[in-house]
C-alpha cells in the first residue's frame, strides 16, 4: 500500500465509502505493477491483497502450522500485524518484502487461499484499507467479493507463456533462481487452483473491463484504466 501521505494501516472496515478501482486477474498478469501506477497517477492508496495471503502463509510457515489447519490459519490472519510503507511490507515491524515473494511462500499462499474462514478474515482486513481519497486494489476477488461496489472493475489477463516469462524476469531480478518450464507448469497449476476453488474463484466480475495485456505495454494498460475512470467520473 502506498499512501498519498506516508504509510497506511487497516482501519475500520465500515468506516468509509471512498471510491475503489478493483484490478483482478491470474498470477503474473501484471496487475500489481499496473495497480500501483494507476494509484500513483490518481494519488490514491494501493492495496496488494495477494501480499496479505502471502503474509499469512509466511506467518503460518514460521509458526510451523499445518497448511490445512483452517482455524489456526484464520486466527493468524485475524491478528495479522501488517503495515505497508511504500514498497516495504512489514510483519510485526520486520521488513519481509523479499521473504513473501519466495516461490514456496506463493505456493503456500495459493493453497491456504482456498479456505473460507481465511478469506473472510482477510476480506474484513482488506475493506479496512478503503480510505480517502480512493483505493486501487489488486487480487483475485476484489471486484467479485471484497469490493462489489467498486467504481471500476478490471480483469487483466495475458497468455500463460507471456505471464511465465514476466514472472521469470521478476524472480531473477529479485535474486531467486527459477526456470521457465517449471514456472509455466506452476503457473498453470496455480491458475487451475485459483479458478476452480469453491470460495471466491478467479473470474471476471460482472461488467468488468477485460484487458488482455499480452501485446500491450504496462503504460498502455494504465492509460486505458485511467481513461475509463475519467470517463465514468464525468
Ligand atoms: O504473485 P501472484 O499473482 O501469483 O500472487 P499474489 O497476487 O501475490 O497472491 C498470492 C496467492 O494468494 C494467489 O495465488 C492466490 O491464490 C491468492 N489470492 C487470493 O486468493 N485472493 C486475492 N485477492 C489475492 C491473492
Amino acid at each position: 500500500m502506498t499512501a498519498p501521505a506516508g504509510a497506511l494501516e487497516a482501519g475500520d472496515p465500515n468506516a468509509g465509502l471512498a471510491p475503489v478501482i478493483a484490478i483482478d486477474g491470474p498470477t503474473a498478469s501484471g496487475k500489481g505493477e499496473i495497480a500501483q501506477r494507476v494509484a500513483a497517477r490518481l494519488g490514491w492508496h494501493y492495496l496488494d491483497s495477494g501480499a496479505l495471503y502471502r503474509l499469512t502463509a509466511l506467518a503460518a510457515l514460521r509458526a510451523g502450522a499445518a497448511l490445512d489447519d483452517e482455524a489456526t490459519i484464520a486466527a493468524l490472519a485475524r491478528a495479522l500485524p501488517v503495515r505497508f510503507s511504500g514498497e516495504r511490507v512489514e510483519l510485526a515491524g520486520e521488513d519481509v518484502s523479499k521473504d513473501i515473494r519466495a516461490p514456496e511462500v506463493g505456493g503456500a499462499a495459493s493453497r491456504i487461499a482456498t479456505m473460507a474462514a481465511l478469506r473472510a478474515a482477510l476480506s474484513a482486513l482488506q475493506q479496512g484499507f478503503r480510505q480517502p481519497p480512493g483505493l486501487v486494489a489488486d487480487g483475485r476477488d476484489m471486484g467479485t467479493v471484497v469490493f462489489p461496489d467498486a467504481l471500476i472493475k478490471v480483469f487483466l489477463t495475458a497468455s500463460p507463456e507471456c505471464r511465465a516469462e514476466r514472472r521469470h524476469k521478476q524472480l531473477i531480478a529479485k535474486g531467486f533462481s527459477a526456470t521457465l518450464p517449471s514456472l509455466l507448469r506452476e503457473l498453470r497449476e496455480r491458475d487451475a487452483r485459483d479458478s476452480n476453488r469453491a470460495h471466491a474463484p478467479l473470474r471476471p466480475a460482472q461488467g468488468a473491463l477485460v484487458v488482455n495485456s499480452t501485446h500491450l505495454t504496462i503504460e498502455e494498460v494504465v492509460d486505458r484504466i485511467v481513461r475509463e475512470y475519467r470517463r465514468r467520473d464525468g
